[in-house]
């Protein structure tokens, strides 16, 4: 991804949070920005979807994109949940619900073995947790309330469980209520996990291009 690119969606991401008009969302940019955070030009992961400089950036977008289509359809399907599903926190939810992972990749070069049988030296990234090893989701919540920004306590649970069950203990029962009961008293919470879902599984499905 070009800096062109980011640069754009990095002002789309900006302007879809300015729009809620939330207290607090030019301090949360400020975090995101800082040289440790380096939200903005931070990959998605190193190996799979959007594995390049602003890949983060596009996922939140693509998240966000998705959360938005969402919540239209189940509205148009399910009226009574129209408040439950605010289109702000929608915002909200998805666009920072993987803001957790922009301090773990570091850029590093590595050595990979072309089509041609060749070994060259690539950019790529190495993952490290020592800045904030919180975990994923309740990570992501944390730097949300830590950066100042005006946020509920739905969009904070739907950021917390946005992976569902696929980041349980097994073993804990507690936490197995607890996103029940998460989800139960919030459609969000769904709404967010399956924009990931969709994000991530056939938004970005395929080769980069
Ligand atoms: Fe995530
Ligand atoms: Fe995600």
């Amino acid at each position: 991804m070009d800096k062109l690119e980011i640069e754009s969606y990095k002002a789309e991401f900006i302007k879809l949070l300015k729009d809620t008009g939330r207290e607090g969302v030019d301090e949360l940019i400020e975090m995101l920005n800082d040289g440790k955070m380096r939200f903005f030009t931070a990959p998605a992961s190193v190996n799979h979807h959007l594995n390049t400089d602003g890949g983060l950036l596009r996922h939140s977008l693509n998240t966000c994109h998705a959360g938005l289509k969402l919540r239209e359809m189940v509205i148009a399907m399910k009226p009574e949940l129209e408040d439950a599903l605010n289109k702000d926190s929608v915002i909200i939810a998805t666009l920072l619900h993987d803001i957790c992972k922009a301090d773990i990749y570091y850029p590093t070069i590595k050595k990979r073995k072309g089509e041609d049988g060749i070994w060259r030296e690539v950019e790529s990234y190495d993952i490290n947790y020592r800045n904030f090893p919180m975990g994923h989701g309740e990570k992501s919540a944390m730097l949300a309330l830590m950066s100042g920004l005006e946020i509920y306590d739905d969009e904070l649970l739907a950021i917390r469980w946005h992976m569902a069950a696929w980041d349980l203990p097994m073993q804990s029962s507690e936490l197995n209520r607890c996103i029940n009961a998460a989800r139960d008293e919030h459609p969000l919470c769904s709404l967010v996990n399956l924009a990931d879902g969709i994000a991530a599984n056939l938004l970005e499905w395929g080769k980069e291009e």
